[in-house]
């Protein structure tokens, strides 16, 4: 399939403007270039899209990005995988732009890609089971995650609770 019809038809799933797609791609790819990666050599990018409750002086949809990327250690288990790196960074960024990252309501999709360097495309990847958890935090269960294989030529969008099925989140801890 040619990489225009691909953003074409994510564009589509996600129910954003054609452009936003193709940004939304180039966000996701610029992403996996901030990994630090040294041990696995196995960068991972992670975009997420919000729609902003403002719109433009022409009146079209305004959209942010927060790129994520893992960020290794020398001592391993210290490691942070790329999706953990850009919930944490939406969640406690206090610019005027991103204001409205706290509010997952405005929460469009995450999108993640990955691979080695020496990869031809490679496979599709998947957020961690950890990664997973601590998206279902934030996210309805119905919340799109796209992944991308590592030069975003192929994609799969499935949904939180498709990735994390019968999961246990903040609705169990409520009294009633
Ligand atoms: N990694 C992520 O960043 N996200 C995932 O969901 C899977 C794995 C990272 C962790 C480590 O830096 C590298 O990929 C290899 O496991």
């Amino acid at each position: 399939m040619q990489q225009g019809a691909q953003d074409e038809d994510l564009s589509k799933k996600l129910h954003i403007p054609i452009e936003i797609g193709h940004k939304l791609i180039s966000k996701l790819i610029e992403s996996k270039s901030l990994s630090y990666s040294p041990y696995s050599h196995f960068k991972v990018g992670c975009c997420l899209l919000i729609k902003n409750n403002e719109t433009t002086s022409d009146g079209e949809s305004f959209y942010s990005y927060v790129l994520g990327a893992n960020i290794e250690n020398a001592s391993y288990g210290a490691s942070i995988c790329a999706e953990r790196t850009t919930i944490v960074k939406a969640l406690t960024s206090t610019t005027t732009t991103t204001t409205t990252c706290k509010d997952a309501t405005n929460w469009v999709c995450i999108a993640i890609i990955g691979g080695c360097d020496n990869d031809d495309g490679g496979k599709i990847i998947s957020p961690c089971g950890i990664c997973r958890q601590v998206i279902r935090e934030f996210v309805p269960l119905d919340f799109p995650i796209v992944m991308f294989n590592a030069d975003a030529s192929q994609w799969e969008c499935k949904t939180m609770e498709q990735l994390l099925p019968d999961s246990f989140g903040p609705d169990h801890l409520t009294h009633s």
